[in-house]
């Protein structure tokens, strides 16, 4: 079982959005999959219930036959439930202390393109004490050039286990139409063939890659 955790101490920079693209692309490839929704704001599981959802403490769904849903606000559920899935993909509140609390394989850092480097030294800390790797992934890119990129992965390489990727998400009016109609960018009206989707279905791919699902895409 691998732990997918998207987090960032910011608000509105795309962590739900990630999750869920990433929670319904992996079960798409019939990866057993559970989405919990860490964010007391239960944002991901409304998004995963179509938007229609009552929400209380450990609410929990199937969506699909590989894919289950749990809200779960500021604390994982026992490592034994969660061992009944290949992989957990945590929705992150935007609080530093989650950090600590959360034991993941993969951290997956949404920034906002254009304030990412003050983003970065504020969860500069909280980064470098977790355990880990971590994926740093610019979301919004259209206001950051090549050479503030360039800077970006310097100042992320003082971070034991993190990497930039290097294709960040362009702004895309499909992927803002996935969070209103709470369908993944590519199953949004005229949405499959768009930008965004490519980007972030190339995103999905990557992630699932990297915690070790690749011989599964
Ligand atoms: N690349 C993008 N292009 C267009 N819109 C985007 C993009 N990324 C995110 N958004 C939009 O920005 C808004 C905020 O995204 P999201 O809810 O994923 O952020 P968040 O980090 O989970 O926010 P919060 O801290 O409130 O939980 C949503 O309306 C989403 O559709
Ligand atoms: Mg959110």
């Amino acid at each position: 079982m691998k732990v997918v955790a998207v987090y960032n101490n910011k608000g509105g920079i795309g962590k739900t959005t990630f999750s869920a693209h990433i929670a319904v692309y992996a079960a798409g490839f019939r990866i057993r999959t559970l989405a919990v929704g860490l964010d007391r704001q239960g944002d991901l599981v409304r998004w995963l219930a179509g938007g229609d959802c009552a929400l209380q403490d450990g609410t929990s769904f199937r969506k699909g036959e590989h894919l289950s849903v749990l809200y779960s606000p500021m604390e994982l559920p026992d490592r034994d439930f969660m061992e009944d899935y290949e992989l957990v993909v945590v929705d992150c509140p935007p609080n530093v202390e989650i950090v600590d609390s959360v034991t993941a394989d993969l951290w997956v850092v949404p920034l906002d393109g254009r304030l990412a480097m003050e983003n970065l030294g504020n969860i500069y800390g909280a980064l470098r004490s977790a355990d880990g790797e971590i994926y740093i992934v610019l979301n919004r890119c259209d206001m950051i050039g090549k050479r503030a990129l360039e800077g970006l992965k310097r100042a992320a390489h003082q971070i034991p286990n993190a990497t930039v990727r290097p294709t960040p998400i362009p702004a895309s009016a499909a992927i803002a139409k996935a969070a209103e109609y709470f369908r993944p960018v590519w199953d949004v009206p005229y949405g499959r063939k768009t930008y965004g989707a490519k980007a972030v279905r190339s995103l999905c791919d990557d992630v699932l890659r990297a915690s070790g699902f690749g011989g599964r895409l």
